[in-house]
């Protein structure tokens, strides 16, 4: 904690980022899993600030209720402060500090809602230089190759920062100078206010710049310093949407380099895409095109993809998911799910279970061990361990009006081509005939069988279709294409 008192950090928001061309505020964008804003906020809070405020503006109902909701996952408390217009930085600043009057000393960290790789290490790295130096303000700062759009970072001839010139404000001899402003800063409490007091707006934008307050304090000749960051990328913000995927994209790589320096094996770093919240065990291999979505776990030794998105799910230990789409859902330990599944929410199977091929599951436990391998929809289910579902089931869970539920119990076999009218009780032990719409419950160790008994009508083909290479087929294989065994109707149908 720098000397003299508290520690506040001011996150600016209230711009309209006009560029993005969008109806959604700009910090409400998202990179790996999170808002822009999202993003700013945790790196403020984490360096562990007495106040955090953000100031919001344009679309202020919106951002302000995604921080409330955001506030909780962090476990911090967020102070809005509203700019109605946008006057520009130092503005936006004054109306942060209206939210803080007892804020009269002490530091203040001021960063962006629109710059989602800024850490924590580095917003910790600048309060460490501006206590060092005892600094009135420390700007972070980076060196770039092409400087344009940025406020300049001037310097006297012993390399002291003397202010930051803008871009539409700069000299030829300014424009060249290739140390930029990332718009990031710790503040003396003190020589802030008294600054932002004394902003004009006779700049070329009319507004006023935050970025005055260093000359200001440099000419008062107080201690005025950078921290030069060597990572650009960093304090890059968003204005427009390509630039969203650029650094969405650096996050990404970011995130799936520091898992696999975890222990995670990633075939395809490029064609993986993981959210920043999600959590990954050691010896977990990911294959190719795998996008893991915020709230997902996934255990040791588990294997997930090729070709699968899962959002908030668990991944047990040791599982195989392939080619599965799945959200809120479960899969145990050892078990396999795919290729070509659909976990909807609330599916959850347990340890070495199996959802197969063409498989959808949503708001069902499929227990230890069950296995529904091939082309079935298990709605609202409930199935024990050990059970065995037959290929081509439809659990019939909704009447038009209300969905019913289907029990299944342990060890039971249902044949293949089933229709499960619920709700209804398959006991434990039980089996079903295949082709067998179930509309009562079958006891444990029951066969329940639901279908029409077969008959066959000999000699139809030869009698209805002749001449066609089914009726000669039959001729040569039976010797007698008209052949009528008994007293049947020639009409399936009127049977
Ligand atoms: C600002 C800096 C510039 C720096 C650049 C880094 C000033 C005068 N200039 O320029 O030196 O190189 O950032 O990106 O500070 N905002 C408000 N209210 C306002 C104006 C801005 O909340 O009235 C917010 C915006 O939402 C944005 C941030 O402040 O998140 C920066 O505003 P922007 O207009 O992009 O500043 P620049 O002109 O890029
Ligand atoms: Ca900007």
């Amino acid at each position: 904690m720098p000397e003299g008192g508290q520690l506040s950090a001011i996150v600016l928001a209230a711009g309209e980022g006009t560029r993005m061309r969008s109806s959604t505020p700009k910090v409400l964008h998202r990179v790996a899993g999170r808002s822009l804003v999202e993003h700013a906020v945790r790196a403020a809070a984490g360096i562990d600030p007495d106040h955090l405020v953000v100031v919001v503006g344009h679309g202020r109902q919106a951002v302000a209720a995604h921080l409330d909701a955001v506030s909780g996952g962090i476990d911090r408390k967020i102070t809005i402060a509203v700019q109605d217009e946008q006057l520009g930085t130092g503005h936006a600043v004054s109306r942060g500090l209206d939210v803080l009057p007892e804020v009269t000393s002490g530091t203040v960290v001021v960063t962006y809602g629109d710059v989602p790789l800024l850490d924590t290490d580095t917003l910790a790295g600048l309060l460490a230089e501006h206590s060092r130096t005892g600094n009135a303000v420390t700007v972070l700062t980076t060196v770039v190759s092409d400087p344009n759009g940025y406020g300049r970072v001037v310097r006297d001839a012993e390399g002291r920062v003397v202010g930051i010139v803008e871009q539409r404000d700069a000299d030829t001899d300014q424009l060249t100078i290739t140390e930029i402003n990332s718009g990031v800063y710790a503040f003396d409490a003190a020589v802030l206010r008294d600054g932002l007091s004394r902003l004009r707006t006779d700049n070329a934008q009319g507004e006023q710049y935050l970025t005055d307050v260093l000359s200001i304090a440099s000419a008062d000749g107080l201690g005025v310093g950078a921290l030069v960051c060597p990572d650009p990328w960093l304090v890059e913000g968003v204005n427009d949407r390509v630039q969203l995927a650029r650094l969405g994209a650096e996050l990404n790589r970011r995130l799936v380099r520091e898992w696999m320096r975890a222990g995670v094996t990633v075939v395809d770093p490029a064609s993986t895409w993981l959210d920043a919240d999600v959590a990954l065990a050691r010896d977990v291999l990911i294959e190719p095109n795998v996008q893991l979505r915020a709230g997902t776990a996934v255990y040791e030794g588990a294997v997930v993809g090729p070709d699968t998105t899962l959002s908030n799910c668990v991944v047990g230990a040791g599982a195989l998911v392939v080619r599965t789409h799945g959200s809120d859902a479960e899969i145990g330990e050892r078990a396999s799910v795919g290729p070509f599944a659909y976990l909807r929410p609330g599916a959850r199977l347990g340890a070495g279970g199996k959802i197969g091929t063409f498989v959808e599951v949503k708001n069902s436990e499929i227990g230890a061990g069950s296995k529904v391998p091939h082309l079935t929809y298990v709605g609202d289910a409930t199935i024990g361990d050990g059970s065995n579902i037959g290929a081509a089931t439809v659990f019939v869970n909704y009447d038009g009006v209300r969905k019913h539920r289907t029990v299944i119990g342990s060890h039971a076999r249902t044949g293949a081509d089933n229709m499960f009218v619920a709700p209804v009780t398959v006991g434990d032990g039980a089996y079903t005939a295949a082709g067998s719409v179930i509309t009562e419950d079958v006891p444990p160790g029951a066969m329940g069988v639901a279908r029409a008994r077969q008959r066959n009508i000999e000699g139809w083909v030869g009698r209805r279709r002749p001449g066609t290479p089914a009726a000669e087929a039959a001729e040569r294989s039976t010797g007698d294409p008209t052949r009528k065994t008994t007293s049947q109707d020639d009409d399936p149908k009127e049977t």
